[in-house]
This record gives C-alpha cells, sequence and structure tokens, in this order.
C-alpha cells in the first residue's frame, strides 16, 4: 500500500519543529557548517581520510527510515551539506515507497532491506543504502549487487557501549540488581533470593572475539575471571593477555557464564539451541548481545523451567522487529514467548539499547554521514558491505 510522504522544508532537524504526522517528517539543514569541516568537525575522528562532497552539486536526498527523536539528533549534528529527509516508518516493501526523491537511504538494524525493497529502489533511483548499524543481516547483499545499489555500514563505533552493556546485563543478573530494586521500593530490605556470584575467578567464555568481543573481554579480564573464547579468526592481542580459544562445544561445557558477540549469518543462526544448551555447565548464564536468532528462543525458555540455565541477559531477540523500540506499555503483549520470558525472575531483557550511548550514537552518525560523502564524491562509500 503506498504511504503518503510530507514535507517540512528548511526547518532545523534539531529543533523539534516536524509536521505533526504520525509517520514521518522531512528536514534540511538550514546551513553548511563548512567551519566545522576544518576542525574537529563533524566528520570526527570517524570521518579521518574523507573525501569532501564535490563544491557546487546540489545535496543528495537521503531517505532515513526508522527514525526516532535521538536520531534525528545525532544524525542533524553530523549532517553537514546533506539533505536529511525523516522517516519514522520502519523500512519495509509498503514502506519503501517513501524514498521516492532520494538517492540514498539510511537504514537500521529492524528496516528490512530484502530483494522488494531493493526492487523499489532501484526503480526510484535510490543507489546507496546506508546502514547506520554494524550488523547488515537484514540486507540482501545479491539482491543489492543485482541492482547495482551500494551497501554501507558502520564497521566499528564504539564496541566499548555494547560490552558494557553486556557486562551491565551479567553483573545485574548476577547480583540480582534488577530484583532489589524492585524490591526494596516496595521497602523490602529482605536478602532471600538475592544471592549472587563473585565474578572474579569465574570461567566466561565469548563467542566472537571481533571489536566487541575484544572489548569484553578485556572487561572481565580485568573482573579476574578465566576468559575463554570461539572465532574461525582468533586475536593475537587477545591470546596475549590471556584468552584462551577453544571450540564451541569446550567452550560452552567450562564456561558459567557464555555472551555471544559474533554476526548473524546462516551458520550461527540458532548456534545456542538446545544441544548447545545441554552441553553448557548445570545453572550457566547465557547473554546475547548480539542478534536475536542466534538463539533458539522455545530451546531456552525449556533450559530456563528446568533450571538447567540459571540466568538469561538478552538485549535482543528473534521476534524484536515488531516489538523493539516501541512504547508499548498501553498494549497487551501478543508475543507469548517474550511475555512467558518476562515471567522468569532470572531473565533480564533490555530494548537493543546496546549501542545506545552518546558516543556511539555520535560516531554512528559521522560514520554514516561519511559514507554518504564519500559515496557522492566517488561513487564509493567508505565502508561499503560486499555480497560473499
Ligand atoms: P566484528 O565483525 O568486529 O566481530 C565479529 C567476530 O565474530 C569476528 O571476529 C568473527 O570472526 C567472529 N565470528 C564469525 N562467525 C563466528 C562463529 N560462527 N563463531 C564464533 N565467532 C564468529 O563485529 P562486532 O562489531 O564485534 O559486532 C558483533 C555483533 O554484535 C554484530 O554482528 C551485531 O550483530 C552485534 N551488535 C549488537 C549491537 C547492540 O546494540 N546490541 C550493536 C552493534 C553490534
Amino acid at each position: 500500500m503506498p504511504v503518503a510522504r510530507d514535507r517540512f522544508e528548511g526547518g532545523n532537524a534539531g529543533s523539534g519543529a516536524w509536521r505533526n504526522r504520525a509517520t514521518l517528517a522531512t528536514a534540511r539543514r538550514p546551513r553548511h557548517p563548512a567551519a566545522r569541516l576544518a576542525g574537529r568537525g563533524w566528520l570526527g575522528a570517524a570521518g579521518r581520510g574523507m573525501i569532501a562532497p564535490k563544491p557546487g552539486k546540489p545535496p543528495m536526498e537521503v531517505a532515513v527510515f526508522s527514525t526516532r527523536s535521538y536520531d534525528r539528533r545525532f544524525l542533524a549534528q553530523a549532517a553537514g551539506p546533506h539533505h536529511l529527509v525523516w522517516l519514522e516508518a520502519r523500512l519495509s516493501a509498503d514502506t519503501a515507497p517513501l524514498a521516492r526523491g532520494a538517492g540514498a537511504v539510511c537504514a537500521f538494524v529492524n528496516d528490512t532491506v530484502d530483494a522488494a525493497v531493493l526492487e523499489v529502489f532501484a526503480g526510484l533511483g535510490v543507489r546507496l543504502v546506508a546502514l547506520r548499524s554494524a550488523g547488515f543481516n537484514n540486507v540482501d547483499l545479491a539482491a543489492a549487487q543485482r541492482h547495482g545499489i551500494a551497501v554501507a555500514r558502520v564497521p566499528a563505533y564504539s564496541p566499548q557501549a555494547v560490552a558494557e552493556h553486556a557486562v551491565a546485563l551479567i553483573l545485574a543478573l548476577n547480583r540480582n540488581i534488577h530484583r532489589a530494586y524492585a524490591r526494596v521500593r516496595e521497602g523490602n530490605f529482605a536478602l532471600d533470593g538475592l544471592l549472587g556470584f563473585n565474578l572474579h575467578g569465574r570461567v566466561a567464555g565469548l563467542v566472537g572475539t571481533g571489536q566487541i568481543g575484544a572489548a569484553a573481554a578485556r572487561i572481565l579480564l580485568g573482573f579476574g575471571c578465566t576468559v575463554l573464547a570461539h572465532d574461525p579468526f582468533p586475536d593475537p592481542a587477545l591470546q596475549a593477555q590471556g584468552v584462551r580459544y577453544c571450540p564451541l562445544p569446550d567452550l560452552l561445557a567450562e564456561a558459567s557464564i557464555v555472551s555471544l558477540h559474533c554476526p548473524l549469518t546462516p551458520a550461527t543462526h540458532h548456534l545456542i539451541d538446545a544441544a548447545a544448551l545441554a552441553r553448557m555447565r548445570p545453572g550457566a548464564m547465557l547473554v546475547n548481545t548480539s542478534r536475536g536468532a542466534m538463539i533458539d528462543t522455545p530451546a531456552v525458555i525449556a533450559a530456563l523451567k528446568s533450571g538447567r540455565l540459571g540466568h538469561l541477559g538478552l538485549d535482543v531477540y528473534e521476534e524484536e522487529a515488531g516489538l523493539f523500540f516501541e512504547d508499548r506499555s498501553d498494549s497487551v503483549m501478543r508475543d507469548d514467548v517474550m511475555a512467558r520470558l518476562l515471567t522468569f525472575p532470572n531473565v533480564l531483557v533490555t530494548g537493543h539499547q546496546g549501542f545506545f550511548t552518546a558516543e556511539a550514537m555520535t560516531a554512528i552518525a559521522e560514520t554514516t554521514m561519511a559514507n554518504i560523502t564519500a559515496f557522492e564524491a566517488t561513487g564509493a562509500p567508505l565502508h561499503p558491505v560486499a555480497a560473499p
């Protein structure tokens, strides 16, 4: 179904002066902050080696899907000469026509960039999909290549943001902070049920030691954990710091805490299934800040019910696309799997907020704009994602 597209030209993206429509609004940056290009500037650290846009060329319109107030704030600060069109709608085949007039689309983690969407984009003349995320599992890269649409991502913005969130989940679950918070507010200062365990001396297993996994490894080493890791490409720097690489079954069998930090691929889809859970230590903790579909959630619920799994921390969820990033507190929870998860006292769910720090949002915005600027100037983004 076609979706109407309203415009609000000449507004300042940071001013909150949006046309009051539920689904979308547009804004143009009011000025080209040329002075900022020279100093720390809108490219910041992420923009080193950047190419300036061609002088005199009108800015390419960028349709920014799934925007919330915080996206607008950080993207507007980094926008430079780019003409950003804010679309609150999540990208799907239904909403893809909203990109009409845009040369580039900016998409987020739960936007669907499949073959149907890319076909619409090709028809509209969209030439670039600039993801404001590291993961790109939501993009049909082969279809993008077929249509000659470039895909860019933000390979690393603040790995510490996600790593620290994973550790926050570990600490909160371990010391029952979520339960203590609710209890104390009710005037209940009893300790029964809040018994935790020391991280010091525990074995933590990290699946994936790229940017985020490596940052998590360093934090956990600092806590005095023994850190095991599984990754097809071991990191010698981590090995030198004492991280021991091993096959996944060994990691699952030895670790008290298993934290997932690898990308979602066909090989990692439901990596943690019933068989993997059966290999884990009884009472172990599982943390997933990577992508929801890496764990088989019904199998995890069965392991929680039997007591085999001791704690579960999730920042991502396989069916999060229709659930996360929205206030749904006034509506009935229709997702029975999530509803069941939320009944467990030893489960802590956050709504994909691992990336959500000021530092990470700034870096995401700057690198996204750097990708777009480079594409405009040279025909190739700074950080392309190619079909395998
Ligand atoms: P990265 O690309 O730097 O590292 C991924 C690592 O996983 C690589 O070392 C790779 O060799 C390894 N890997 C690939 N397949 C594997 C397998 N089958 N088993 C074990 N390791 C495997 O990626 P980065 O930046 O560390 O991000 C990791 C993931 O975190 C992203 O793919 C994304 O899904 C997720 N993420 C979540 C965020 C959140 O807000 N919760 C924010 C950013 C990323």
